[in-house]
């Protein structure tokens, strides 16, 4: 057991799916896993570990925004020996050509800060994802024919922005969309030497204002969990 979950040692699998929402987290086990256990209910942030065609696999919550996640991935890493986390989330899209329920896998993550930036000070850390991931995840999309872009994303500290000047200067840089939990993700599977990828939906448009309908998330979330799963064991 950790601080923040209740899992015993040996009951987190190498691989962590991580939802932000910890009822997608029940959903997506419930769904594309065999053999689940619940394995932490602490705050209601829930975690199950089960089987993919053989393979152990945990899904495990991480919360909204960097400092929840980065607290759920240091102890899925430095506790329980996590090695390949995928963030599967949502964003906000930024581009004309990125569209409502496209895929976006996140090469790299800007960010104004993170919580490493107290350690990184002056520096500025290019956070990106694990090629052998962001490779088997486009291959696994390309073979579902599911719609995706792979480039630069930015992790935001608020989903409110009141900073539209910085939006339109990520956008004029290519950036693909806006989420807020990759950039931490990143940097942490950087200094632990693990693996790590995040395959995100565009839910919004920063643009259009365009929103995915309710009752679209859930196979698009499917379309997602299912890509991460052949990623992580293709
Ligand atoms: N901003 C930040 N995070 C998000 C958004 C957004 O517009 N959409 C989905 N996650």
């Amino acid at each position: 057991m950790t601080i923040h979950i209740g899992a015993q040692p040996g009951e987190i699998a190498e691989t962590v799916l991580l939802p932000g929402d910890p009822y997608r987290a029940k959903w997506a086990a419930e769904t594309f896993l065999k053999d689940v256990a619940c394995v932490n209910q602490v705050r209601g942030m829930l975690g199950f570990t089960g089987t993919w065609n053989g393979n152990r696999v945990t899904i495990q919550g991480s919360g909204m925004g960097m400092p929840s996640l980065s607290i759920y991935a240091n102890e899925l890493i430095r506790e329980y020996g996590a090695k390949t986390l995928i963030r599967i989330g949502s964003c906000g899209g930024m581009q004309p050509h990125v569209g409502i329920r496209d895929l976006i896998l996140a090469m790299t993550a800007s960010s104004l800060s993170t919580p490493s930036s107290g350690i990184f000070r002056e520096l500025n850390f290019a956070p990106c994802a694990d090629w052998g991931l962001l490779r088997a995840a486009a291959i696994a999309a390309e073979a579902k024919a599911t719609k995706f872009h792979v480039g630069g994303i930015y992790s935001s500290d608020v989903f409110y922005d009141e900073r539209p000047d910085l939006n339109e200067q990520m956008t004029r840089h290519g950036i693909l969309g806006v989420e807020m939990e990759a950039a931490e993700l990143y940097n942490l599977a950087a200094r632990h030497s693990v693996r790590a990828l995040a395959i995100l939906t565009v839910s919004d448009h920063l643009a259009t204002g365009e929103a995915l309908p309710p009752e679209d998330r859930e196979r698009s979330f499917g379309d997602m969990v299912e890509i991460a799963l052949t990623a992580a064991f293709p």
